[in-house]
């Protein structure tokens, strides 16, 4: 099956809502390109006016997290209902830095993924080694289980249209790129992990992007790899070259 690409800008805590809307107008015609999904994933507080001025191009807007309960006393959260009202298809769960500077873990993980799911949104599930891991030669066996966990009672059709980002921790921020071999290597590893959990059908359908450090220059080769569907891009994101990595080709 010919999945198609989606190519995804993580703002992170970046863009005030006037200056989000004047980066989505910058970048309109920079990534007007129908082969491929392009998804701004932005603040909570940014969505609504980057939605308002995405419209009528072929941006859709995002969210970079979202709170696993449906609503009440839960101070500072964003509920996926709220985000469903505002017009939001995907979200980002289990960013890397979610886990460490927030506490995310697995199991919380795999609660705000099922919740996703309840409400008809689409989770961008976040996995990724540190340099330690890569060091001790344990990469694959981490991911595997951040992969498994996040997808414990999650149906095979709910799988069938997740995306999963792989990250390395290592590559994020920090202009260290993967070398196309490990990006390869691990999401055809994470395929291979949702083919043993689903089906073979499951795995050929689920998208994976691969982010840390994406960049103009690197997305050309990452993004032809026959187990990479996209990319999740932060800096780069915020900029211009966003528009060469959406036309990568
Ligand atoms: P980066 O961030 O492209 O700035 O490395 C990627 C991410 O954290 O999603």
């Amino acid at each position: 099956m010919a999945r198609k690409k989606i190519i995804a800008g993580n703002w992170k805590m970046n863009m005030t809502p006037s200056e989000a809307v004047a980066l989505v107008n910058t970048l309109k015609p920079l990534v007007a390109n129908d082969d491929v999904d392009v998804l701004f994933c932005v603040p909570a507080i940014d969505i609504i006016p980057a939605m308002e001025a995405a419209k009528g191009s072929n941006i859709m807007i995002g969210a970079e997290n979202m709170y696993f309960e449906e609503k009440g006393a839960y101070t500072g959260e964003i509920s996926p209902a709220m985000l469903v009202d505002a017009g939001v298809k995907y979200v980002i769960i289990g960013h890397s830095e979610r886990r460490e500077y927030f506490a995310e873990t697995d199991e919380t993980v795999n609660k705000k993924v099922l919740k996703a799911f309840e409400h008809g949104i689409t989770p961008i599930i976040c996995c990724g080694e540190t340099l330690t891991q890569r060091e001790q030669g344990v990469t694959i066996d981490f991911i595997r289980q951040q992969i498994k966990i996040a997808f414990l009672s999650v149906s095979a059709a709910q799988a069938a249209s997740a995306v999963i980002a792989y990250e390395p921790i290592w590559a994020i921020g920090t202009g260290k790129v993967a070398t196309t071999e490990q990006a390869q290597e691990v999401c055809k590893a994470i395929r291979d992990c949702i083919a043993e959990i689903y089906d073979a059908a499951t795995a050929d359908a689920i998208r994976i992007q691969y982010g840390g450090s994406v960049s103009a220059d690197s997305a050309p080769e990452l993004f032809s790899q026959a187990d990479i569907d996209g990319g999740l891009v932060g800096g780069a994101s915020l900029k211009a070259d966003f528009g060469k990595i959406v036309n990568y080709k």
